[in-house]
């Protein structure tokens, strides 16, 4: 089953309540909050303030992506802003069997993001500790840039490997995600789905018509 999550760095900053409450009443299923600091990205979004404004919003799981140097220093930082779920680069720590086990021990979903140039042979070690892979599509930092096409190969091999282990973990993309690029990521075994500028956030027409229209793209895809 697909889960659909609207990526809140790319709605409207001055009017997220409002955002935030089409988006419920379109019934996504996550939402995912990236969270940068200038140097693993070049780049800054959002952060623990924003994680806990938006909790206090919603109980829609708060999945927090952490673009970031040394993620475990700030893990318990997040969780207490109310984070459901994390995710932390690969290339982003020394120790991430600790951080994924820091995550997990807090009773939340620890997630793993790799970037389009990392292989996947990084995680063979750390499945048993694993609830979620980000795949990323772009190289992260911003929203709005072209889906790299050799991450669909990617996302199914990450199938491959995951069934091959046995337990379900899920696979998440990441950057790029909308019409053209959902049949190539459904097809290949992707689960979430991260909306951006190219789904979610456009002008063309209101949130719930834009979380629709997504899901007929769903709908589509599994009759192929
Ligand atoms: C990229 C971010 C994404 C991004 C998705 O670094 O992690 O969440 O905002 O937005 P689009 O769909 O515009 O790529
Ligand atoms: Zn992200």
């Amino acid at each position: 089953m697909y889960k659909l999550g609207p990526s809140l760095m790319c709605a409207d900053l001055v009017n997220m309540e409002r955002d935030i409450r089409a988006l419920e009443e379109a019934k996504v299923d996550f939402y995912h909050i990236d969270i940068m600091d200038g140097k693993f990205v070049p780049n800054f979004t959002l952060g623990p303030d924003f994680v806990s404004a938006v909790k206090g919003l919603t109980s829609t799981p708060l999945d927090v992506h952490l673009m970031i140097e040394e993620p475990e220093r700030y893990i318990d930082l997040f969780i207490e802003a109310g984070a459901d779920m994390i995710s932390v680069h690969q290339e982003s720590t020394k120790n991430l069997q600790r951080v994924l086990n820091l995550i997990r021990n807090k009773g939340i979903k620890a997630g793993v993001a790799v970037n389009p140039a990392t292989s996947l042979e990084f995680l063979d070690y750390i499945y048993d500790v694993t609830d979620y892979v980000v795949v990323m599509t772009v190289n992260p930092g911003f929203a709005g840039q072209k889906f790299i096409p050799s991450m669909y190969d990617k996302i199914k091999e990450l199938k491959e490997k995951i069934t091959a282990y046995g337990r379900p973990i899920e696979i998440q993309v990441d950057g790029n995600i909308g019409a053209e690029t959902i049949p190539g990521c459904l097809n290949n075994g992707a689960d979430m789905y991260v909306l951006g500028t190219s789904a979610v956030f456009r002008s063309d027409n209101t949130l719930q018509q834009n979380v629709a229209n997504t899901r007929k793209l769903f709908d589509k895809g599994a009759e192929v």
